[in-house]
């Protein structure tokens, strides 16, 4: 029986993505794949009508920390000086690549339950000490969505750049590409956007792009994967297979509403799992006005331990995600990205009573 993926990423591909990905053997340096290349560049731009004139999206190959680490060490010059927000693996994790890259940084730190304290935030920017701000966006450690849209607001505010992780956000939450202070996201297609791994991008202003700032690294040198895609080439060799997934992918969300219906689904989904856990007396990490439509967070059930409820549910077909450090012994984590149909759902709820009314009997 294939298995449900409840992790958050890489997700249950639909029939069309799985069948896309293996469909022809493609060269990366044929006119064939040049065409693909635009296609999926025009239609990441399209999920949220960035405008191409303002906006690019630079593929790179790696996964969603390789766009991080490409974000950050492409687009901060030398004299940045850089606010990390932290409240999450995630969040750390920007202050961990700044400190690779001898970005000058200095983190807000949160515990990883805590909310972003939007005061203190427009405290330290009214300093005038910072350049740019960095942050998680869905903090993937709790399921806990940051303030995007507040935290943009603040930072055009202050005249303070913003770069933002939509690694588990991008395809399916609001990103407030409206705001001037965002100068770039990014994400990956094997979340919202139901691609496989291998395949990571960056959108970021056009502006941002002609700074003149020394590489930092070779492999992720936004400008560098940015001029060579629009001129239909490609420094080095793409995840081909990964683009083939991502266009049939990026069609589906299209034809399936955008995100916004997306956004809907996943919400309609999440709040399904909540309601059976509930009835199981399970309880929610968060509340869920301060979850994602992604992925929501539960205490472990009593007498059950993470490693139990996780094999009972993969015996039945599903695999679910542990709390990471801290939280492994505390939580346990379920996505509902990726293509779930309303038989699965069904078949869940019940694995879900099977494995933890079970154990508590
Ligand atoms: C918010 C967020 N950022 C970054 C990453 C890292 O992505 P990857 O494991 O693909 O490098 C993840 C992975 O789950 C994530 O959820």
């Amino acid at each position: 029986m294939r298995p449900i993926l409840l992790n958050p990423g890489p997700v249950s591909l639909s029939e069309g993505v799985r069948a896309a990905v293996a469909r022809f053997d493609l060269c990366h340096r044929e006119p064939e794949y040049f065409d693909l290349q635009d296609a999926v560049i025009h239609g990441l731009l399209n999920v949220y009508a960035c405008d191409p004139a303002e906006w690019a999206a630079v593929l790179i190959g790696g996964s969603g920390t390789s766009a991080l680490e490409a974000m950050m060490a492409s687009l901060l010059p030398a004299d940045a000086h850089l606010l990390v927000i932290e409240n999450g693996v995630y969040g750390e994790r920007l202050s961990r690549i700044a400190n690779i890259h001898g970005i000058r940084s200095q983190a807000l730190q949160y515990g990883w339950n805590d909310a972003i304290d939007l005061p203190a935030l427009a405290g330290l920017l009214a300093t005038g000490d910072f350049t740019h701000v960095a942050a998680g966006h869905h903090e993937t450690t709790t399921g806990r969505l940051n303030p995007g849209e507040e935290i943009a607001g603040l930072c055009a505010k202050y005249k303070v750049r913003l770069l933002l992780d939509s690694v588990s956000s991008f395809g399916a939450e609001a990103i407030p590409f409206d705001h001037e202070s965002l100068q770039a996201i990014a994400a990956t297609a094997n979340k919202c956007l139901h691609g496989i791994p291998g395949l990571a991008m960056v959108l970021c202003r056009q502006s941002a792009l002609q700074q003149d700032i020394e590489p930092r690294t070779l492999s992720l040198h936004l400008p560098v994967w940015a001029e060579q895609q629009a001129k239909r080439s490609t420094p080095f060799t793409p995840p081909v297979n990964g683009l083939l997934g991502l266009a049939q992918a990026l069609t589906e969300l299209e034809k399936q509403g955008g995100w916004k219906s997306r956004r809907m689904h996943y919400r309609k989904l999440a709040t399904r799992v909540a309601e059976t856990c509930r009835q199981l007396g399970v309880r929610e990490w968060l509340p869920a006005k301060d979850s994602s439509c992604v992925l929501r967070s539960y205490h472990l059930p009593a007498g059950l331990t993470y490693n139990q409820l996780h094999d009972g549910l993969k015996r039945q077909g599903f695999v679910i995600y542990a709390g990471q450090g801290k939280l492994a012994a505390q939580l346990f984590r379920i996505s509902t990205m990726g293509e779930i149909s309303d038989y699965d759902m069904a078949r869940l709820e019940q694995a879900l009573k099977l494995v933890i009314a079970g154990a508590e009997n």
